[in-house]
């Protein structure tokens, strides 16, 4: 693992977004799951200017989205679903076929989670993983305490998280489970990316790269992968510089 320190949030959002960019030049079939959150929203962005920019062509991708609050209308701007049709979908100019994400209302979420699991399998693997980190150490929905070895799964959200996601909905909204890829996908993605970003996430980045790798801090999980980037800005890092 190794750990990368960038000035600030956008310098964060531009080193990610062009990794997502060379990875497509290198090779235009990738797979590529991505999370939702505040985190990523600038990096979509710069990527959608620089697929522009450079005629980079993401015809050929496939884009899977890390996670999703299950029993959240799409339609909600608090849900993945929003976060990715407004901030991927459209701007990165995908086509429909080429986005793959975890229905709230499947009628039964463990087929939706084995549905996922075959087509990420039959894909050849997750090439590029790219992830935030909660405030309690989760990356998608994987919740501290949860097995390292997991696939795509349901989850019980914890408490943190329960009130921190409250922070992507107008209203309070009542969230109780989430659906996620497993971080067994992570351990067994090609290339994985974490990014941090803000004083809040100093101390919860400071106990996932310093503390002990542990289910109760699944973003230590990265220190087992050969192949994976932690992106600080400098506030974030102020524990680990
Ligand atoms: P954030 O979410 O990017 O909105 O901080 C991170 C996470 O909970 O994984």
């Amino acid at each position: 693992m190794k750990i990368e320190i960038l000035d600030d949030h956008e310098t964060l959002s531009q080193q990610a977004a062009g990794r997502i960019v060379g990875q497509v030049r290198a090779q235009p079939a990738s797979v590529i799951c991505c999370a939702s959150g505040d985190t990523p929203r600038r990096m979509c962005r710069i990527v959608a200017d620089e697929i522009a920019r450079q005629h980079v062509d993401f015809g050929r991708v496939a884009l899977i989205g890390l996670d999703e609050w299950l029993g959240i209308d799409p339609s909600n701007e608090g849900s993945c679903h929003y976060f990715f049709r407004n901030e991927v979908l459209h701007p990165w100019k995908l086509r429909e076929d080429q986005i793959h994400l975890f229905d709230a209302f499947a009628h039964d979420p463990l087929v939706e989670c084995r549905k996922m699991d075959q087509l990420i399998r039959e894909r050849g693997g997750l090439d590029l993983m790219i992830v935030g980190i909660g405030m309690n150490g989760h990356i998608g929905f994987n919740e501290p305490g949860q097995p390292f070895d997991l696939y795509s799964h349901v989850a019980d959200l914890d408490k943190t998280t329960r009130s921190v996601g409250q922070k992507y909905f107008k209203e309070k909204t009542v969230l109780t489970q989430g659906i996620t890829l497993g971080l067994q996908h992570l351990l067994e993605a090609k290339e994985v990316i974490l990014m941090a970003s803000g004083s809040a996430k100093v101390d919860v980045v400071a106990r996932a790269l310093t503390g002990p790798v542990t289910e109760q801090m699944p973003a230590s999980v990265l220190r087992r992968h050969a192949n994976a980037t932690v992106m600080l800005d400098k506030e974030a890092a102020a524990r680990v510089l």
